[in-house]
């Protein structure tokens, strides 16, 4: 097909281009009554673009026009069968394909480490979750691949499993072997569904990982926003193959998006789609040498140390999404938080997150080498100080020592602990209690606790000795766990 095609942005700037009274919705009436400092400091014409489902505009939840082209575009760039426009993000498309995969009472294998939507799709689909667990790298503090080894044990044990769920790669840049997981689940006919969050823009150059659609996926949901340049919230999920019953997968996602969808963000969709699909490999080919430089000097700089190409092979790690910086100053004591904060606060190198480890900068299409240098220099320079500072060039390296005890049982779903009646209670009292709430310390990331399972005794203890140490906890209602929700 020809990438080089924008049907619904053409649709939306023809429209534009007529002389009409807008007595309809939205009331700002192509832009007349937005604030005008707005307009003062972005123009006209973003806000003319913010219409609705207009003569020529299509509908998003019935397409049949210039959003059906489009999507058939992006289906075309991505290698899917069938792509879908999402506007609530790649969350809402989690949820959409959970919902479509595996009906209430029904199992689905989810890695332990999947993002929070998929525990939304687990209490909206009603779905019976058998949770998977990733190889975690102690040492390093990082959460590598699915085994496939895992996978298979958990098929075997839940042959009525209907569907498995896979993150790769993941916020750290580590790719599961996506073929093997796809073969076995399908093995088990099994539906595959792959988070590609993060990993859209690997479609686009030979040098990338190979994309779960190309390795099997029957569907794959991307943040296009997040990886391949379009508006914050803009995600597509793609279909592959016949496993997927997509009358039902278009009612769940009428179900999880609004009815009056964004024309700037689905603009933004498909203008992303031809801009990565024409422009994308030249992109990529002058990029991805930047940021191996990058990693190079930051690599030689005493005391960082830079995830890459080394990880593969360990820990059921299958391959390592380079467009990402992944660096550490553990050996010299420093947490990722604070170095992410010193980036920030004295550099004004605004990193994506620091985690206890690490500090993530996400870099894409539109990174420049001056972005680089000046995060390498900043390195460069913190690095420096601390050598020369006596106090703390010998301080103690950070250590990881704690280790997840066994998964606790599960005493209910998430969608009956998400409806039961709860009750915050004091931490100290919560030891055999069933948690409400999803439970995640950093690191290393994965949660001790999810909604409906028993706080055992040993998960207590794991969480409290981290509790204590002040560790960052993820999903908790109180973050300092001092008290915690449980089913009353
Ligand atoms: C692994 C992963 N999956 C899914 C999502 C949800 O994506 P979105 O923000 O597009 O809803 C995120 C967001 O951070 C993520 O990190």
């Amino acid at each position: 097909m020809n990438q080089f095609k924008t049907p619904l942005y053409d649709a939306v700037t023809d429209y534009i281009g007529k002389e009409r009274a807008p007595l309809f919705i939205p009331a700002h009436k192509l832009g007349r009554a937005i604030h005008p400092k707005w307009k003062a400091f972005a123009g006209d014409a973003i806000f003319k673009m913010d219409l609705c489902e207009l003569e020529g505009l299509d509908d998003l939840h019935n397409a049949g026009d210039v959003i059906a082209e489009a999507q058939k575009l992006a289906a075309d760039a991505w290698g899917a069968d069938e792509s879908f426009f999402l506007i609530n993000g790649t969350s809402s498309g989690i949820v959409a394909a959970i919902c479509s995969a595996a009906a209430p009472g029904e199992k689905i294998i989810v890695p332990r480490n999947a993002h929070k939507s998929v525990v939304s799709g687990l209490i909206i689909s009603g779905a019976e979750p058998v949770y998977a667990m990733p190889d975690i790298w102690q040492e390093k503090g990082l959460i590598g691949g699915m085994p496939v080894a895992e996978l298979a044990r958990l098929l075997a044990e839940n042959p009525d499993a209907k569907a498995v769920f896979a993150v790769s790669p993941s916020y750290h840049g580590v790719c599961s072997d996506i073929k093997s997981l796809a073969d076995k689940a399908h093995e088990r006919g099994c539906v595959f569904i792959a988070d590609e969050a993060h990993g859209n823009h690997v479609y686009f150059h030979e040098s990338l990982p190979d994309g779960a659609l190309t390795l099997g996926a029957d569907i794959s949901c991307q943040s296009t926003h997040k990886m391949s340049g379009s508006l914050t919230q803009s995600s597509i999920l793609h279909v592959r193959g016949n496993r997927i019953d997509t009358g039902r997968l278009r009612a769940n996602l009428r179900l999880m998006q609004s009815t009056s969808p964004s024309y700037l963000l689905m603009s933004s969709l498909d203008l992303a789609r031809s801009h990565i699909a024409t422009a994308g490999h030249d992109i990529f080919a002058k990029l991805l040498p930047l940021i191996e430089d990058a990693k190079e000097r930051l690599r030689a700089t005493p005391g960082i140390d830079v995830l890459g190409e080394e990880l593969v092979g360990n820990h059921a790690i299958y391959a390592y999404e380079p467009t990402r910086i992944i660096l550490s100053a553990r050996r010299f004591g420093i947490e990722g938080y604070e170095l992410y904060e010193t980036l920030r606060r004295d550099y004004g190198v605004e990193a994506e997150f620091g985690d206890y480890f690490y500090v993530i900068c996400v870099l894409g299409l539109g990174t420049t080498e001056q972005d680089l240098i000046r995060l390498t220099d900043a390195v460069s320079d913190i690095a420096s100080k601390r050598s020369a500072s006596a106090s703390v060039a010998n301080a103690e390296p950070l250590i990881w020592k704690e280790a997840l005890p066994p998964l606790p049982p599960m005493a209910v779903t998430p969608r009956e602990a998400h409806f039961a009646e709860t009750a915050r209670i004091p931490w100290n009292e919560a030891k055999g209690k069933i948690s409400a709430e999803l439970i995640a310390p950093y690191p290393p990331g994965i949660p001790a606790l999810c909604p409906g399972e028993y706080i055992t005794d040993e998960m207590w203890e794991y969480l409290d000795t981290l509790r204590r140490a002040k560790r960052h906890m993820q999903g908790p209602g109180d973050s300092e766990l001092a008290t915690v929700a449980v089913l009353g």
